[in-house]
């Protein structure tokens, strides 16, 4: 009985050592690693290269559209209620008319934002929000440049990517229901995207991306003496430091290294420069959902806004897709010269565009040596 049993029990254990290398959802080499920070560090991006392959399957900018005659008559001239692309030649403005239906409604088509009677019609909510769309997009290419989007560039396809509605956008979280048992649940225990499903604080993307008047101290919470002080921070900002950190390394497929010295998180000079890229990113995030966003909520139909009748908005993920370099790094804004630079400011808030780094408290981070 005593063989019997050790016989079952030994192939009971085979076939579960075996199930587990079949279905415990390991990473099989080949790996890719990629030294992000000096070496002996630990600081390196591990990926497979099968894992490579298929991000970089899922992140191909689309083939721009073919070239259009410059000269002619102006879109302003041929018709009757353009007010952001009028510079265009009347060519120029149908191509990218057509390249904002592939990127933004293939399936639906012109009428899409069109009414079917007439053009010039600003009836359906989806041209004007389109119209202030071409703003922002100028905006994020003229005056975040050299801080962010450097020659890449964006267009409606690094958020779009055939779909109306972009896959990563986020709505204010609504204040938590009290139950009988749970009266009051401070903020966190609940399952959010906004903080990678964890137990974290899940309200921390209205704190951190809504606006750009959040403070600069948010997410300073490392110590910057050896024993406590009488003005610690809570041990709650930085569980909504680490959760707005989750999200971002999630938004960009990377770990903590790809941006940090884990000898320490806060010290910039320790850090990799993509950390000083990441910041930049955080304040054009904000600038985006400010002053694009935001006030686009009354344009939106009710079925578009959040539980708390909030719009969409901008987050890391919303252009990044899970990649550290949108679309791959793949240069999307030279062949549309068009909405690389502000054609018409008409509808900007004066001097909001201009300033992308406001406050006195911003802290001029310094590159790594
Ligand atoms: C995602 C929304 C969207 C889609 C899809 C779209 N358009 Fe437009 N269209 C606009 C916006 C916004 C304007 C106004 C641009 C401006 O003010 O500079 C406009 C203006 C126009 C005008 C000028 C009308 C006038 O007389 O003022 C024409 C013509 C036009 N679009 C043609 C097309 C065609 C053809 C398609 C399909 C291939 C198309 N559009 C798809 C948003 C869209
Ligand atoms: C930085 C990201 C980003 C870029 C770039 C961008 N959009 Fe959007 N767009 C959004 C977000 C976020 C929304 C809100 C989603 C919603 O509709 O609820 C949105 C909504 C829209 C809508 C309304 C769709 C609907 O059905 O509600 C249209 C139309 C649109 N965008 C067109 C454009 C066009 C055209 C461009 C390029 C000129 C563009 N967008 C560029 C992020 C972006
Ligand atoms: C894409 C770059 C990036 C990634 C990836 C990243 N961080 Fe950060 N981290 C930053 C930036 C930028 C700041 C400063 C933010 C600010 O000033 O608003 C920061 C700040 C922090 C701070 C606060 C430091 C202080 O001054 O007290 C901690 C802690 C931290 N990160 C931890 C993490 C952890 C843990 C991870 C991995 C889960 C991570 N970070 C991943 C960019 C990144
Ligand atoms: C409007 C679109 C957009 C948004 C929103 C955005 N990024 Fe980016 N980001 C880009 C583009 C485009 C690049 C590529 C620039 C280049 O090729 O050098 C980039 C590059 C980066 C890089 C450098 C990656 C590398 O491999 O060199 C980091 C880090 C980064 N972004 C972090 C962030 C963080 C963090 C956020 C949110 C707080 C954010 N980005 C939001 C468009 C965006």
């Amino acid at each position: 009985m005593k063989i019997v049993l050790s016989v079952a029990g030994a192939a009971l254990a085979l076939f579960l050592t075996i199930a587990m290398f079949g279905g415990a959802g390991w990473t099989h080499p080949p790996m890719a690693n990629k030294q992000t920070g000096f070496r002996g560090t630990g600081m390196d991006l591990i990926r497979t290269r099968a894992g490579n392959e298929e991000l970089a399957q899922a992140n191909r900018a689309p083939d721009p559209a073919d070239p259009a005659e410059a000269s002619g008559d102006k879109a302003s001239a041929v018709y009757e209620n353009v007010q952001v692309l009028g510079d265009l030649s009347a060519e120029q403005f149908n191509r990218v008319m057509v390249s904002i239906t592939e990127w933004v409604a293939p399936q639906q088509g012109c009428t899409y934002c069109h009414s079917t009677v007439n053009m010039a019609s600003d009836e359906l909510y989806q041209k004007r929000v389109a119209r202030r769309m071409f703003q922002m997009t100028q905006n994020i290419n003229a005056n975040w440049k050299e801080k962010h989007v450097h020659g890449a560039g964006v267009t409606c396809y690094t958020c779009h990517r055939g779909n109306p509605v972009p896959a990563n956008v986020w709505f204010d979280t609504p204040p938590a229901k009290s139950s009988r048992f749970i009266p009051r649940n401070n903020g966190q225990n609940l399952a959010s995207a906004n903080v990678g499903l964890t137990s974290l604080p899940y309200a921390v993307f209205d704190d951190y991306y809504a606006s750009k008047d959040t403070p600069q101290s948010l997410v300073r919470v490392n110590a910057t003496t050896a024993l406590p002080e009488s003005k610690s921070k809570p041990i709650q900002d930085a569980e909504k430091t680490f959760a707005i950190m989750i999200t971002m390394s999630q938004a960009l497929g990377v770990n903590c290294t790809f941006c940090h010295n884990t000898r320490s998180v806060a010290q910039w000079d320790t850090s990799t420069p993509n950390r000083v890229h990441a910041w930049y990113g955080v304040q054009m995030v904000r600038e985006l959902n400010q002053d694009y966003m935001r006030p686009l909520t009354t344009t939106f139909p009710a079925a578009r806004l959040g539980p708390t009748g909030d719009v969409a908005k901008i987050s890391c993920a919303t252009c990044h897709n899970g990649a550290n370099k949108p679309l791959n790094g793949a240069n999307v804004i030279d062949p549309y010269p068009e909405l690389a630079h502000p054609t018409t400011q008409a509808n900007l808030p004066v001097g909001e565009a201009k300033d992308p780094i406001p406050g006195t408290n911003t802290p001029t981070p310094k590159p790594p040596m």
